[in-house]
This record gives C-alpha cells, structure tokens and sequence, in this order.
C-alpha cells in the first residue's frame, strides 16, 4: 500500500519543509575590519577573491533564488556557516597575526590544489569556475602578503 502513495508523501513532504526557509540576513559588519581594506590586493585579484570566496567565507553572501526552496537553501546555508566558521573575510582585522598568517598559508593551499572553492559552487556560479591562470595568480598573491 506504501508503494501507491510515496508519490503524494514526497509532494506533502516537500510542500512542509518549504515553511522552514533559511535567514538570509546578512550578520551586520565593520567594513574597516574587511579583508579587501586591510590587505589592498591588486584589483584583477580581488575580483577572483571576491567572485570565488566572498560568498561563503564573508559576510557579504548573495543567496540565489533557488535557495528559497528546501532543502537546497538548507545546503547551501550548511556551506556558508561551514565557510564564514573557518574564517571570515568581513571579520579578518579582528585576527590576529597568527591567524591571518595560518589562513593566507591555507588559501594559498586549498586555492592552488582547488580544494576551494567547494566543486558544487562552480555548477551554478561562473564566477567560481577558476582558469589555472587565476589560481595561479591568486597563490601568488596570498603568499606575498603572508606575513
Ligand atoms: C560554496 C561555499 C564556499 C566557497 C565559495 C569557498 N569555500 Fe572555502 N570552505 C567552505 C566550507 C564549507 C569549508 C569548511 C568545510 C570544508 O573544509 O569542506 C571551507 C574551508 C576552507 C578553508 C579551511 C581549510 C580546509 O581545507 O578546510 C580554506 C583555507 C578555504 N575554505 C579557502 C577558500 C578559498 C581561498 C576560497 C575561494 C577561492 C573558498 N574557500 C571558497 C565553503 C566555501
């Protein structure tokens, strides 16, 4: 009998979950404490850095339509928590030089083994689709200002 109505189940199902929508509002920031205005990258790599990064590790995270529907909102936000947990571009004055220095180091890493960002990004944002000469500008660019 379970057979005949999974259909009508997975529509109820998928009509319920759509009242748990995410907060897409953005946590409020000091815009002196920002990444960009701190570091001052040459501005071909602060677009890379911005249309690859920003989304989930800052603070200035553009959700797209889709996210309004469950569950893809919930795994998107999953990736934007997960980011800005790590570390967070919009908060990156209130680090210390310790900090700054490790995450450089680790941007360089996961940018030039493209580790980041995260495969699904790039299914639905060019900006995420990174040529291996923007990688490579890019690492270089976090291993010079690594402190
Ligand atoms: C779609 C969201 C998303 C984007 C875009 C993204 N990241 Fe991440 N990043 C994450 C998540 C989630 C984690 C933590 C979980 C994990 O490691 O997979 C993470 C972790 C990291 C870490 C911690 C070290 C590690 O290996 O886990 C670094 C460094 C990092 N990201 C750098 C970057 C850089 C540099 C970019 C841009 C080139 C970028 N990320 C773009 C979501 C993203």
């Amino acid at each position: 009998m379970i057979k005949k109505y999974w259909p009508y189940l997975l529509i109820a199902f998928l009509v319920v979950i759509q009242f748990f929508q995410i907060d897409k509002t953005p946590p409020s920031s000091d815009a002196n404490l920002d990444f960009f205005k701190l570091e001052n990258p040459p501005t071909e790599v602060a677009k890379l850095i911005k249309g690859a990064c920003y989304d989930c590790h800052s603070n200035e995270t553009t959700f797209p339509a889709y996210t309004s529907f469950q569950p893809l909102g919930w795994w998107v936000r999953s990736h934007v928590r997960g980011g800005r947990m790590n570390f967070n571009l919009s908060e990156w004055g209130s680090y210390n030089a310790d900090k700054q220095r490790l995450t450089l180091e680790e941007m360089a890493e996961v940018t030039g083994n493209k580790r980041m960002p995260l495969k699904s990004y790039g299914w639905m944002h060019e900006k995420g689709k990174l040529s291996d000469n923007d990688r490579a500008a890019m690492v270089s660019w976090f291993r010079a200002a690594k402190r």
